[in-house]
């Protein structure tokens, strides 16, 4: 199993059929659902085919979420990583959305900060993008404050499935500059 990622305390791995009851758990539950239009899956046969949906963008676009373990007790904690979004999203497509998603247990420790800096260096220095993008809930707080602690700029507001959104932006040369 390729690992893609490894921070000081995640792997950032493709996700697998090995992660059907992760995913149940981290689907299911509405309050990770809350700023996200999708509905709480119920079952294993959702979690599976939520995989399988993610797998074929592999396939198809050479990238995906990928699952985030700990390193440590090789638990499956929940999804993070780029999608190649072709749709037309605040006018934009085919561009790199930068996202991810705990099981409950796991928010607040700095885990979704720790994956979005280890995805943007990834993503700019393997991937070789020129532009990072994501966007969150204008009311999704953690969200927007894990965006703005990686350095990815607010850019503007827009309405997304009838919410109104942060559309974020990182380029290359604003992420070199920091360095
Ligand atoms: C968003 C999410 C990934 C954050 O994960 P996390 O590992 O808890 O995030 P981090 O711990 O790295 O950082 C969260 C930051 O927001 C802050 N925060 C959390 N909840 C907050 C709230 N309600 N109000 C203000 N700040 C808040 C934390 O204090 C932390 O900042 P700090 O490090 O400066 O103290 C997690 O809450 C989640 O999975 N939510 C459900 C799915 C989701 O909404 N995904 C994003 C869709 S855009």
């Amino acid at each position: 199993m390729k690992i893609f990622i490894e921070t000081e305390r995640l792997l950032l791995r493709e996700l697998t059929p090995d992660d059907t009851e992760g995913i149940l758990r981290l689907d299911g539950d509405p309050a990770v659902l809350k700023y996200v239009a999708q509905k709480p899956i119920d079952d294993l046969n959702q979690a599976r085919e939520m995989i399988a949906f993610i797998r074929q963008q592999y396939v198809d676009n050479g990238i995906g979420r990928w699952a985030i373990i700990d390193k440590k007790t090789n638990d499956f904690m929940g999804w993070g990583g780029f999608k190649l979004i072709t749709t037309l999203t605040n006018n934009k497509s085919n561009y790199y959305d930068l996202g991810y998603r705990l099981i409950q247990s796991y928010w607040g420790k700095g885990y979704a900060t720790e994956c979005t800096l280890a995805c943007i260096d990834y993503g700019f220095n393997n991937l070789l993008l020129n532009e990072i993008y994501a966007m969150a809930d204008v009311e999704n707080t953690a969200s927007v404050h894990v965006l703005e602690k990686s350095g990815l700029k607010k850019i503007e507001k827009f309405i997304y499935e009838a919410e109104s959104h942060y559309w974020f932006k990182l380029t290359k040369m604003e992420w070199l500059n920091k360095y």
